[in-house]
């Protein structure tokens, strides 16, 4: 039995349960992690304005995301080999989004196929591309993502090489596992997780092998250009959305591009280093494009007072990553439960305080000093 009322919890528990290369994968960052740092302080150091009085006993948390509804004003990060915080996280998060019809993103690195998780999320999902730098093996990931009912199509743009993260380097990271001396002690120290990845089955990347080919984590997608991003517009027929955007001249030219939303992020701090922080690329951007065009945001949320800041920097829709595999890591499924609760009662407690009663009211106006 564990209790999580905060993230931090949820991060401390996962810490100990999990083999150290494990823990590093999920918790690490490009660099020295400065930028992964600089992230969560950028949240924390804006102040928000306190309101009284405005009776707020009818409060919701529900935003309109793409002309539907979303159940939470959050939803989950597409992120690579979930299954190795716990055995079948990936469909805990399917759920998580079913329960709350709220997107879960299927990473192309997912630990489970694209056709599993949005059956378990029941729609609910989005696929998000890696271009591999091979047109046709991508071209076929979105035949089979169209097929298995996907509408929204995430594609990622801020990794043509994969950050060095030396906290992954250190163990020994690799997909498919070495296990080498070192990462032998390590399965061995944790015990609890071992056994369960031996019974339960060692986590792979499971939208490849067979007639799909390989997936190399590490491949460079330096050749990505803005004339491949056109010729996805013109195939992908859904939603598109461009996950891994800083900069405001990038916005405005996906923008007039036709591309339907910008995900402003900065891979949680997880590919460059000295990077801006990505709350701060937000405010910039939203400025730049007008009220209007969708801006959603990842990195460094971890409370649901964070959720609200995003969202008065300009989110519509917010996206969290580690913090649900610390709590899967930390609980399973339950400790997924308590984590997005906790998420849910503090984003519902800051409206209060801020005098407000809708999630989608939340503007500017909310920061102290802004007039
Ligand atoms: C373990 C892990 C794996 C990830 N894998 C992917 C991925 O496959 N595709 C992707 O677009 N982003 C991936 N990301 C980045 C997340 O989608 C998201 O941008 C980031 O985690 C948000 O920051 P946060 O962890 O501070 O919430 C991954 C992040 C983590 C922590």
């Amino acid at each position: 039995m564990v209790d999580i009322h905060t993230c931090t919890d949820a991060r401390d528990i996962a810490r100990k349960r999990l083999p150290w290369m494990v823990f590093d994968y999920i918790d690490g960052a490009a660099g020295e992690g400065a930028g992964e740092q600089l992230n969560r302080d950028a949240i924390r150091d804006i102040r928000l304005q306190p309101r009284v009085l405005n009776n707020v006993e009818h409060r919701s948390l529900a935003v309109e995301l793409f002309g539907k509804s979303a159940g939470l004003p959050f939803g989950v990060s597409p992120m690579g080999m979930c299954n190795l915080a716990a055995p079948g996280a990936d469909l805990m998060l399917a759920r998580l989004a079913r329960e709350h019809t709220v997107p879960v993103g299927a990473s192309t690195a997912a630990s489970t196929s694209l056709e599993n998780i949005i059956a378990q999320a029941e729609g609910n999902a989005w696929f998000q591309l890696y271009f591999s730098g091979n047109e046709q093996s991508s071209e076929a990931l979105l035949d089979r993502a169209k097929a298995a009912g996907y509408e929204t199509l995430v594609l990622t743009v801020d990794v043509p090489e994969v950050g060095r993260r030396p906290r992954e380097l250190r163990r020994g990271f690799k997909m498919p596992f070495k296990i080498g001396p070192a990462q032998f002690i390590d399965f061995a120290m944790h015990p609890h997780w071992s056994l369960n990845a031996l019974f339960k089955g060692r986590p792979a990347l499971a939208n490849f092998g067979g007639s799909y080919g390989e997936f190399d984590r590490t491949a460079s997608r330096a050749g990505a250009d803005w004339d491949l991003l056109q010729r996805l517009r013109d195939k992908w027929q859904g939603k598109l959305v461009l996950k891994g955007v800083l900069s405001v001249q990038d916005a405005l030219r996906i923008k007039s591009m036709g591309i339907d939303s910008i995900q402003v992020s900065s891979h949680g701090g997880r590919q460059l280093d000295g990077a801006l922080p990505a709350i701060t690329a937000l405010t910039n951007i939203r400025a730049a494009l007008g009220g209007d065009y969708p801006l959603f945001f990842d990195s460094g949320i971890r409370s649901g007072e964070d959720i609200v800041k995003a969202y008065a920097a300009g989110a519509n829709f917010v996206f969290i990553g580690r913090p649900f595999l610390y709590a899967i890591a930390a609980a399973g499924e339950r400790g997924l439960a308590q984590m997005t609760d906790v998420f849910s009662q503090e984003a519902s407690i800051a409206l209060a305080q801020l005098g407000l009663c809708d999630m989608q009211s939340v503007n500017s106006n909310v920061i102290a000093g802004h007039s």
